[in-house]
């Protein structure tokens, strides 16, 4: 199974992958984390990255498409992967679909998460993580049940990232527009896209998502 999340930065893709993970038996695969672990890993690919993502910008369509690569032979991506963040061009969707005709799938759903500009900027910039179990908070919608405190793992190592702030998510939000919305309509041409209001709460949604995942996984 091969399900992805589309959607603007703050749109929610990770919080609901990683409901859907547990969910489904399904592996969530976010190109954004893969990256930020190449960073800090400090490899080739993490060093060309770096100011790239600092900069709120997209990332070469060439490393996106090796990282990825190389993370979905592994093991436990057989069963069905969630891919949160990718493909964010139309080369990425192009790849993807080559990608997976090496092992006869395609992919089964696109679940194009809807939000507003205002509301994500204001999503990106509450969002905090936790550094025990990567657990996703904000300072407003989703604050940990005890301050200052993981709800899962009791870690208080909570992290922020370098790129959420107000410069970089105006870029982030403009590389959105101009390179990642067109999927909407490739996606749609091929009869996979449902497009999901994201501006709810964020349990109503995954239990919406549940419905539309349900049908192919
Ligand atoms: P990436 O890590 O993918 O970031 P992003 O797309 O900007 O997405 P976010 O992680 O910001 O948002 P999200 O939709 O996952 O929201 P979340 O669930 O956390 O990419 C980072 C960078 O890496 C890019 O800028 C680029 O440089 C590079 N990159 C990555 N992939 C690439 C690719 N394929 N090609 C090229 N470059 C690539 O939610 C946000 C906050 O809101 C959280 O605090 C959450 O608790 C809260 N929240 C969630 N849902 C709700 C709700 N319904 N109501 C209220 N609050 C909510
Ligand atoms: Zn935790």
């Amino acid at each position: 199974v091969t399900l992805i999340l589309l959607g603007p930065p703050g749109a929610g893709k990770g919080t609901q992958a990683r409901m859907l993970e547990q969910d489904f038996g399904l592996v969530q695969l976010s190109t954004g984390d893969l990256l930020r672990g190449a960073v800090a890993a400090g490899t080739d690919a993490g060093k060309a990255a770096k100011a790239v993502m600092e900069a709120g910008e997209l990332v070469s369509d060439e490393i996106v498409i090796n990282i990825l690569r190389d993370r979905m032979g592994d093991d436990d991506c057989a069963r069905g992967v969630i891919l949160d963040g990718f493909p964010r061009t139309t080369a990425q969707a192009e790849a993807l679909e080559g990608l997976l005709a090496e092992h006869n799938a395609t992919v089964d759903s696109v679940i194009s998460l809807a939000v507003d500009d205002a509301a994500m900027v204001e999503r990106v910039s509450g969002r905090f993580t936790c550094g025990g179990c990567g657990e996703g908070y904000h300072d407003t919608f989703k604050a940990p049940k005890v301050a200052g405190t993981c709800d899962n793992c009791g870690s208080s190592d909570f992290k922020r990232r370098a790129d959420d702030n107000a410069e970089t998510v105006a870029a982030r939000l403009e590389a959105y527009h101009a390179s990642t919305a067109p999927l909407i309509a490739f996606y749609d041409a091929k009869g996979t896209l449902t497009t999901v209001d994201a501006m709810g709460e964020i349990d109503a949604i995954a239990s919406h998502l549940s419905t539309i995942v349900g049908k192919v996984a």
